[in-house]
């Protein structure tokens, strides 16, 4: 969280070329020149680097990182980096998080840091009888891992509780599954669940009678959840032609669709993940793990739906909600590895994983409200049609300020082709 007034308003920054926005982040946030340099290209993730992260490895692959502006999170003001490919999706977050700052911005909130590590039993003879045995012995087993990950026991985390389920009808007959929950702390913690359910299998194995199976952590981290919610007052949602009750209810409409809709809930909920990722992905973090669980929470009620929710409050103002698993870190992983996630990281200014995923949740409904609100009302090509042209028109082999007026007239004649930009470039 910044200490500098109003410092993720930045109304000029769209404007502005790459090396002044550079600056106003110096002028405006902790960073210093090393850390742009980190940003920039030739400090950033080098071949070496990367070729200690993953195998075969033949280089680095770029993507865009923006800054969404005009944040605030729980009274805090944040300037949120996105690393992203698809051009609309800063501009909207940067759009919604204005409209909510008038009503304060974004209330977030999340559990404790709560991992399940999942071991599948097999080979049980009386599923009852193992049941019983593993709660008799439970706090041997979760002493028998107690310290497993030094890091983590230092922080204050670790194993926490062990739960049975019962799985009575699968296709290969019934078995067990124990669900080791244990708290990571700023850690995504998949390494720490990891090793302590493997370290595990001998003496479940030799309380149960059965035999120890997968042992693997879960992406449905329903223990790790983090909310937000936000107000924005009815004046803030008018524009051009549109009345603000037109623009308000036309969100809650949308949203009721995807509701009841698994076919829209699947793009609304893309939608909220197209600020997510970009957050997780700018921090380092593993984005497959939070799209698993996000889909896989969306459709916890047996009927897949969606993440948030919209409605009016008493004074007629749009309230929205979200609640989603969250399990990012802010140490371990690529988080410390990667140059520019680590810039990402000061930048944000988060000081544990909570607060981390707190920020994301607030970005997934910025994003989301930003969605509802242009599909409602003029939808979605106007906005991504500026930014696209200037895609088109780089795709034509346009440079520097060829680039924009190309767009421009593209845009203008309502002909964004690569054939019209040839032709504008003659
Ligand atoms: C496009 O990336 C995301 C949207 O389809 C989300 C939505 O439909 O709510 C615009």
């Amino acid at each position: 969280m910044t200490c500098y007034k109003n410092a993720s308003r930045l109304p000029d920054f769209y404007n502005l070329e790459v090396q002044k926005r550079q600056q106003v982040l110096l002028a405006k946030s902790t960073l210093d020149s090393e850390h742009i340099s980190a940003l920039s290209g030739d400090d950033g993730l080098t071949v070496e680097n990367a070729n200690h992260m993953i195998e075969n490895v033949i280089g680095v692959h770029g993507l865009p990182m923006g800054i969404a502006t005009n944040f605030i999170v729980n009274g805090n003001e944040r300037l949120v980096p996105m690393v992203i490919e698809e051009s609309s999706v800063v501009a909207g977050a940067s759009l919604a998080a204005k409209l909510a700052r008038a009503g304060g911005g974004f209330k977030a909130k999340s559990n404790s840091p709560e991992m399940i590590g999942q071991i599948q039993v097999l080979d049980l003879e009386d599923l009852d009888l193992a049941y019983h045995n593993l709660m008799e012995n439970k706090q041997t087993i979760l002493d028998s891992v107690i310290g497993i990950d030094p890091v983590i026991s230092e922080l204050g985390g670790g194993v926490k509780d062990m739960e049975i389920r019962l799985m009575e009808k699968s296709p290969i007959g019934p078995f067990i599954v124990v669900h080791l929950i244990y708290d990571t702390r700023d850690a995504m913690g998949a390494n720490a669940v990891n090793t302590a359910t493997e370290h595990l299998t001998p003496i479940i194995e030799e309380v149960t009678g059965g035999r120890v199976h997968l042992r693997i952590l879960s992406n449905l981290a329903d223990r790790r959840l983090a909310s937000a919610s936000v107000t924005i007052p009815l004046e803030e949602l008018g524009f051009g032609n549109y009345s603000a009750e037109k623009v308000r209810d036309g969100i809650i409409e949308a949203w009721a669709f995807a509701s009841v809709d698994p076919y829209r809930a699947a793009t609304h909920n893309k939608g909220i993940m197209n600020g997510v990722d970009a957050v997780v992905i700018a921090t380092g973090n593993d984005w497959r793990a939070i799209e698993a669980g996000a889909h896989a929470y969306a459709a916890r009620s047996g009927s897949y739906t969606s993440l948030s929710k919209w409605y009016v409050d008493n004074h007629g103002s749009l309230c929205g909600e979200i609640e989603m698993p969250m399990a990012v870190g802010i140490v371990g992983g690529a988080t410390g590895v990667h140059p520019s996630a680590k810039v990402v990281l000061e930048l944000l200014e988060v000081r544990s994983s909570s607060e981390l995923a707190e920020i994301i949740v607030s970005v997934g409904l910025a994003q989301n409200l930003a969605a509802l609100r242009a599909l409602s009302t003029e939808g979605i090509q106007r906005g991504h049609m500026g930014l696209h042209a200037r895609q088109v028109a780089i795709a034509a082999g346009a440079e520097g300020s060829e680039v924009n007026m190309i767009a421009s007239k593209m845009v203008l004649e309502n002909d964004v082709r690569i054939k019209r930009a040839l032709e504008l470039r003659r």
